[in-house]
């Protein structure tokens, strides 16, 4: 026996969701043409490839993986990942810095779950996260599946400035409509455009948040996936946001996905900083609830294998040198790029490091497609062409920008 038709088995939010994810679609398409063998300049991908096209992968990460014990796997982690990973990964965010002490973690699959924890016990259930008008495309994603939603503030002014007056416009409409706010930004390397607030931004920023933190409670969430790649690391930020402590509650997404090279390890964290004790331990218990009632519990082998190559010396020095070599790759394309790009009249943000950039355009699913037909494959967005020269060898750079400037001249 069939169903009734018109007899709907899942709930109405769920009837129209899009079956693949679009840079997902895109890139696939590439490969699939790629492998024709047509040249083909794929700027969709998210992850660091090298100058032959293959994913670059730190030797020391994957060797301390290899050697794992088979029980460090099968085994079931700690719910919220153990007091060893908790520990590596505070040091790592936070360093020596006294504000270390006021911090409290759990472990997440990739900071796509810090995310999704900090959506879900931050917010009220149709309430909606705060972030900028350029976003990660997974950040609706994850308020969506929790029945939250999200509005942005513009993220650029006429300078090409973070638009600080529209933030504090919208920050006090969240806590006038919702009694609260959450809001997520990613900084340094921001995807997709490529910019890392400065000093001045920085200032201006905790000062919106201090302002409105009293008169309302405050999450501020940034999100760090991309600080390894940064020029100046995270101390730019920490400097200014953790003067917040106390007043707004501070997040952090961290994520071992592209700091260790380890997409698919799904190894992540959300951490909280609150000098309260109690509200630490109130946060704990919240964040440590949610993880068993999401996931349960994180990959046991990927969060022991993380936190090996945080803590053992030699394993940390010898990741730290590979990074650091993967990040120099990096920063010869964005040099190239922002070479080339000016020279060519491209209009994007301000970009000195990070996996991506964008350039602004009116029509970018018709620009995309036309550099598509042409063997270019860049992510359409709102306004603006997102270019993964993460995975985009030095020598195509010169192609890819004379194509762009081409389609966009048009
Ligand atoms: C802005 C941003 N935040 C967070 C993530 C989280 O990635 P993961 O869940 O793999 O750690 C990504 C990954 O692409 C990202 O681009």
């Amino acid at each position: 026996m069939v169903a009734a038709p018109g007899m709907e088995f899942l709930i109405p939010t769920r009837t129209s969701r899009p079956a693949d994810d679009p840079i997902f679609a895109l890139n696939t398409e590439a490969r699939a043409r790629a492998a024709t063998g047509e040249a083909i300049v794929n700027a969709t991908v998210g992850a660091l490839l090298d100058e032959e096209g293959k994913l670059a992968v730190l030797g020391s990460v994957a060797q301390a993986i290899r050697e794992l014990p088979a029980s460090a796997g099968a085994g079931y982690a700690p719910i919220t990942g153990g007091a060893d990973f908790h520990r590596a990964v505070i040091a790592d965010l936070l360093g020596g810095r006294p504000e270390a002490g006021w911090a409290v973690t759990v472990a997440t699959p990739g900071g796509s779950g810090a995310l999704h924890l900090a959506v879900g016990d931050f917010l009220e259930p149709h309430q909606a996260v705060l972030t900028t008008s350029y976003y990660w495309g997974p950040y609706r994603t994850i308020a969506d599946e929790l029945d939250r939603s999200l509005s942005t503030f513009r993220m650029f002014d006429e300078r090409g400035r973070l638009d600080l007056a529209d933030f504090e416009r919208k920050l006090q409409g969240s806590v006038e409509a919702q009694g609260r706010a959450l809001v997520i930004l990613n900084s340094p390397c921001h995807n997709p455009t490529g910019y890392s607030f400065d000093d001045d931004e920085w200032r201006a920023l905790v000062d919106v948040v201090g302002r409105a933190a009293a008169r309302a409670p405050i999450t501020l969430l940034l999100d760090v996936a991309y600080f390894r790649y940064a020029g100046s690391g995270l101390d730019r930020a920490l400097d200014h946001l953790l003067g917040l402590a106390g007043k707004a509650m501070i997040l952090f997404a961290w994520s071992a996905s592209k700091s260790f090279t380890q997409y698919g390890l799904r190894v992540g964290a959300l951490v909280a900083v609150h000098p309260d004790p109690d509200e630490r331990r109130r946060v704990q218990s919240a964040l440590g609830y949610s993880c068993r009632g999401i996931w349960s519990t994180c990959n046991a082998a990927g969060i022991t294998a993380i936190t090996r190559a945080l803590t053992d010396p030699e394993l940390r020095a010898r990741t730290d040198a590979e990074r650091g070599a993967l990040k120099a790759l990096l920063d010869r394309r964005v040099a190239r790029w922002n070479e080339l790009a000016s020279a060519a009249g491209l209009r994007y943000p301000r970009y000195d490091g990070g996996f991506f950039t964008t350039v602004f355009c009116d029509d970018a699913p018709a620009a995309a497609a036309r550099l598509k037909a042409g063997g270019l494959f860049v992510v359409p967005q709102a306004g603006a062409l997102r270019v993964a020269l993460c995975s985009v060898a030095e020598r195509d750079i010169p192609r890819l920008v004379e194509g762009i400037a081409r389609q966009l001249a048009r």
